[in-house]
């Protein structure tokens, strides 16, 4: 029999690894429609403070996948943990936390933007003055102070994408769920919110954006992970899959994601 005081206590060499800490997991989520499987499964890890690029092909259950994280919509089943909450049982609090811009953008149309992100304001609790400083400033800064008193149904497609992430920002959130902000909005405002979530970033904020804008994900992410019938088919540190892959994000989207398709570059009456 070993006597206890003659073991050697064991001290590792390297350091154990402190684990980095993480602003969203998610198990087993999973979303039916009907009889559609439209995520399958998802077991996600997004660590704090990285820029994630949520990537996939038209219908492969990215927004589908936001609305489950962002309490837009029920999971048929499976966990999600928001910046330590559950977010189940504590939809309010992760709410405060997260700022959201869906793939439907239902604003309240007989608003202006003034307006509207005054009553988001309101609802996130903001002091008055605290509301309209930011108001003034997040109008000037998406550049949208031109129509002060246009409604929001009089808004283009741009503007509209514009005031919805504003209002995202409005009360500071630390994790950002972004579903394709891009998509319409002219190079010189892609730009401004490009600056704005790289600082944002710097800060601390999380941010979890779906883009098919693979140059704008090869300049701002950190990390991807890859979606494709409603499951996660890569996943990891950008740089990392880029150095294995030995190629741009491009080409290692369009083998993984096309690779399993049938493509066809002609039509029968143009040959
Ligand atoms: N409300 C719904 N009812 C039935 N099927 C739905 C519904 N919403 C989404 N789907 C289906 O679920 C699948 C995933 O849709 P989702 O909108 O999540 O795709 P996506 O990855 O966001 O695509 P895109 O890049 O085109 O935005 C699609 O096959 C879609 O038809
Ligand atoms: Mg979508």
């Amino acid at each position: 029999m070993v006597n206890p005081s003659e073991i050697i206590p064991f001290t590792p060499s390297v350091p154990a690894q402190v684990p980095e800490p993480i602003a969203l997991q998610t198990r087993n989520l999973t979303r039916w429609f009907g009889d559609f499987l439209a995520v399958n499964n998802l077991h996600l890890e997004v660590r704090r403070g990285s820029f994630f690029g949520f990537l996939g092909p038209n219908g492969a259950g990215k927004s589908t996948t936001i609305k489950m994280l962002t309490g837009l919509l029920a999971p048929s089943d499976g966990q999600i943990e928001l910046l330590g909450y559950d977010l189940m049982n504590d939809p309010i609090m992760v709410k405060r936390l997260i700022g959201v811009v869906p793939e439907d953008l239902n604003l309240f149309d007989r608003l202006t933007g003034a307006e509207y992100l005054t009553f988001v304001g309101r609802m996130h609790e903001l002091e008055r003055h605290v509301i309209a400083e930011r108001t003034a400033e997040l109008l000037r800064v998406m550049e949208l102070e031109d129509k002060p008193k246009a409604l929001l149904v009089e808004y283009s497609h741009g503007m509209r994408k514009k005031i919805s992430l504003a209002a995202a920002l409005l009360h500071n959130p630390q994790m950002l769920f972004l579903d394709e902000p891009f998509e319409g909005v002219d190079a010189v405002a892609a730009r401004t919110i490009k600056n704005l979530l790289e600082r944002m970033r710097e800060r601390g904020v999380t941010i979890f954006l779906t883009s098919h804008i693979l140059e704008i994900v090869e300049r701002l992410c950190t990390d991807i992970a890859i979606i494709n019938h409603g499951r996660i088919i890569a996943s990891g540190r950008l740089d990392e899959l880029r150095t294995q892959a030995g190629t741009n994000l491009e080409e290692y989207f369009v083998n993984l994601v096309g690779g399993a398709r049938r493509m066809t570059d002609t039509l029968s009456w143009i040959g």
